[in-house]
């Protein structure tokens, strides 16, 4: 490479960042900031945080190597950074999960919401749907009503953040119903949708129809967690018995072409997380992923970093890593631009 082509590039990638953006997937506790979690397993150290989990959460955490490393360890603090080491979605759901119960008391989930506010607006994100698990932290104690006290906050400065409720499938369809009846009355104006994270193959979409109806019935927007875990069927599921408008991931749908031809036809954006997916083992490697393909076909999709403290990724960064699977210039600034028009706040880029 030339010296003036390096720093054509340089200067592109600052522009990208520089540039205001938007990011419509990325999980509240996915950008806590590692400061953050590491002054609070200071405060509380995980064998303590972990005495109120239920045994069957105790046995999958203490699975993961990494988490029991931390669980033995004499200075907890310190072998923190395993965490952000795995190599399937399980692993990684574990390792997500377990940070939550370092969110102890409504002052702590506040915390977490400015360090988050911090991160976008250090990278010059002005508008953000950040998706927030309620039911973890209603396991950890907190009040509902404080938690929607500060998610109701809208503070006038850049980012706009408008909250995305995931139900979080792995408490099934039954508990995300009666959760849902029990918030929806009380959901202030910046919670503008639904998903629901965790695992999907243990608790596939198509087990939450009566959940996504009665979203609809109240007035929020739709996405679901598909085709990240599971193929192309999910995405159908997504589509035809959730209804959702978004597809959280939606990547495998590239396994069945009249899917692909679907999504195109009817103008379904994907959230695509290129680095999440090679970093929870979806795809081996960035060159086997398919958002070119899936872009080729007529798909719109706006680029996301899902979690990026865990997978160590700022948004530029994703988007400029789409060069190596041949985007240009041209058409990753028109991806960083179209990501507005998919938001569900319909003044998102106001
Ligand atoms: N998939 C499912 N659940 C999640 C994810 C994800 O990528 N990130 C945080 N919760
Ligand atoms: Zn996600």
């Amino acid at each position: 490479m030339s010296d003036s082509g390096g720093q054509r590039r340089a200067s592109w990638l600052a522009g990208l960042e520089a540039r205001p953006k938007a990011e419509l997937h990325l999980h509240l506790r996915g950008a806590i900031p590692r400061d953050y979690l590491r002054d609070r397993v200071r405060k509380c150290p995980p064998a303590r945080a972990l005495a109120s989990a239920p045994p069957s959460q105790l046995a999958m955490l203490r699975r993961q190597p990494a988490i029991a490393r931390i669980l033995a360890a004499r200075d907890p603090a310190e072998e923190l950074d395993g965490l952000f080491r795995f190599d399937s979605l399980e692993q990684f759901l574990a390792a997500y999960f377990f940070t939550v119960f370092f969110v102890r008391e409504i002052d702590d989930f506040r915390g977490l919401v400015v360090g988050v506010r911090e991160h976008l607006r250090a990278q010059n994100i002005t508008y953000a749907e950040v998706t927030v698990s309620i039911p973890e932290y209603l396991q950890q104690g907190l009040p509902l009503e404080g938690i929607l006290d500060a998610l109701g906050e809208d503070p006038p400065a850049r980012p706009k953040v408008r909250w995305i409720v995931d139900l979080v499938r792995n408490y099934g369809p039954d508990a995300a119903e009666k959760l849902l009846e029990r918030l929806l009355p009380l959901l202030p104006p910046t919670v503008v949708g639904l998903t629901l994270g965790g695992a999907e193959h243990l608790y596939p979409a198509g087990q939450f129809g009566r959940v996504y109806a009665l979203a609809r019935e109240g007035g929020l927007r739709a996405t679901v967690h598909a085709g990240e875990a599971l193929g192309p069927e999910s995405v159908w599921h997504a589509l035809d018995t959730l209804r959702v408008e978004r597809i959280g991931h939606g990547v495998r749908a590239i396994e069945d072409p009249r899917l692909v031809s679907h999504l195109a036809e009817r103008k379904i954006p994907l959230e695509i997380c290129p680095t999440s997916n090679v970093r929870t083992g979806v795809y081996p490697s960035i060159a086997a992923h398919p958002v070119r393909e899936l872009y080729e076909a007529g798909v719109p999709m706006s680029i996301n970093t899902d979690d990026p403290t865990f997978f160590d990724i700022s948004l530029a960064e994703e988007l400029a890593g789409l060069r190596s699977l041949g985007f240009t210039t041209g058409e990753i600034d028109g991806l960083a631009s179209g990501a507005f028009a998919f938001a569900f706040d319909a003044e998102a880029a106001a």
